[in-house]
């Protein structure tokens, strides 16, 4: 009888830890690592972050596509990938933790003015910054998902003045939850450090332009860690150069990596990380993509499916 097969296909991961977590869940399961793909017939789910297109054209009989993390627009937004195929992302604590870390660290680093601190140290300025209390610090999350709205959830924890803003309207303790594009501009206005979180959607796309970023309070601070398709990156410069934006933490970018001539690389107040403010590990996510996988091959219905209308 043929054994189940999956194919890992990601250039960012380690595809031998993948395998071992996947083994020790499922010692039968046949895992194959791209492009050592053998017979791509046989393989029934792929698990993958950013695939080349021909690993998933080749293979004929998918009953499944698990996105190793949680945004699939790479995969659901190429016309070139098959659509009939249901699309899976992970929904996992490691990620969700690992997420919120980056972002208070990103959130601390501007409200206890480290960039300026920073600045003063290289001139080796003794330049005493009064802390603010973080009551008085407004801070805003766009999407309030499995990450943002952790992330929101977290931050008032940490005594916030947080907000949240979403497609839908949601109930967050602590937060004061906006939803839809009426309710944008006074979302944006009274934000001093804006959280993006949002998936990469034909409505999210260059959500944040010039008339979203020249909403925001002079001063404000932009961390985006969804996707760089939803800022407009000429639109982000000149809020830098203007000073409406005082600075950005940026993890993602419209194109990835970002060219070495790219503007945002000179610019001392745009803190830039390459695409990593969270992964999901195989010791915390295996079980999930075990679990899905069985319920594909059984027919059963199946966990965290993106959907191809709404684009997340
Ligand atoms: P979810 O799908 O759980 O949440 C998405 C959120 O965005 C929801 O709150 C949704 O609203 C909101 N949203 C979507 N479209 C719109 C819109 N047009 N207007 C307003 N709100 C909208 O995703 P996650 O929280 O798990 O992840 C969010 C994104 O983070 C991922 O899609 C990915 O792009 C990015 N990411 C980045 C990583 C990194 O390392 N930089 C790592 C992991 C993820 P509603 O609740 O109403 O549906
Ligand atoms: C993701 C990401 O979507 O890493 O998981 O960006």
């Amino acid at each position: 009888m043929k054994r189940p097969c999956l194919l890992f296909a990601s250039e960012f991961d380690d595809a031998l830890a993948w395998r071992t977590a996947l083994h020790a869940l499922w010692p039968e399961l046949d895992v194959r690592i791209w492009p050592q793909i053998g017979d791509a017939r046989e393989v029934d789910v792929a698990l993958v972050w950013k695939p080349p297109r021909e690993a998933l054209a080749a293979c004929r009989n998918l009953r499944l596509i698990v996105i190793l993390g949680a945004g699939g627009d790479a995969v659901i937004g190429d016309p070139s990938f098959p659509a009939a195929i249901p699309v899976a992302r992970l929904v996992d604590a490691g990620m969700t933790r690992m997420m919120v870390a980056y972002v208070v660290l990103a959130v601390l680093h501007r409200h206890r003015e480290f960039d300026v601190l920073e600045h003063a140290r290289r001139e080796r300025r003794w330049q005493y910054r009064h802390p603010r209390d973080p009551a008085t610090c407004r801070v805003g999350v766009m999407g309030l998902g499995h990450l943002g709205g952790a992330v929101a959830l977290a931050l008032a924890g940490l005594g916030f003045d947080v907000a949240g803003w979403s497609r839908s309207r949601h109930d967050i303790p602590g937060v004061a939850c906006r939803a839809g594009l009426s309710e944008l501009h006074a979302f944006l206005e009274r934000t001093e450090i804006l959280v993006s979180l949002l998936p990469r959607t034909t409505s999210t796309s260059g959500l944040l332009d010039a008339s979203a970023l020249g909403s925001l309070p002079p001063g404000a601070w932009l961390i985006n860690v969804g996707r760089g398709a939803t800022v407009d990156e000429g639109a982000l410069l000149a809020a830098l150069a203007s000073g409406r934006l005082a600075g950005a933490t940026l993890d993602v970018f419209t194109q990835e990596p970002l060219p070495a001539a790219h503007p945002f690389w000179s610019d001392e107040r745009v803190m830039i990380t390459p695409h990593q403010a969270s992964v999901a590990e195989p010791s915390t996510a295996a079980a999930q993509v075990v679990d899905n996988m069985r319920r594909a091959l059984a027919g059963e219905p199946l966990l965290h499916l993106i959907d191809r209308t709404r684009g997340y």
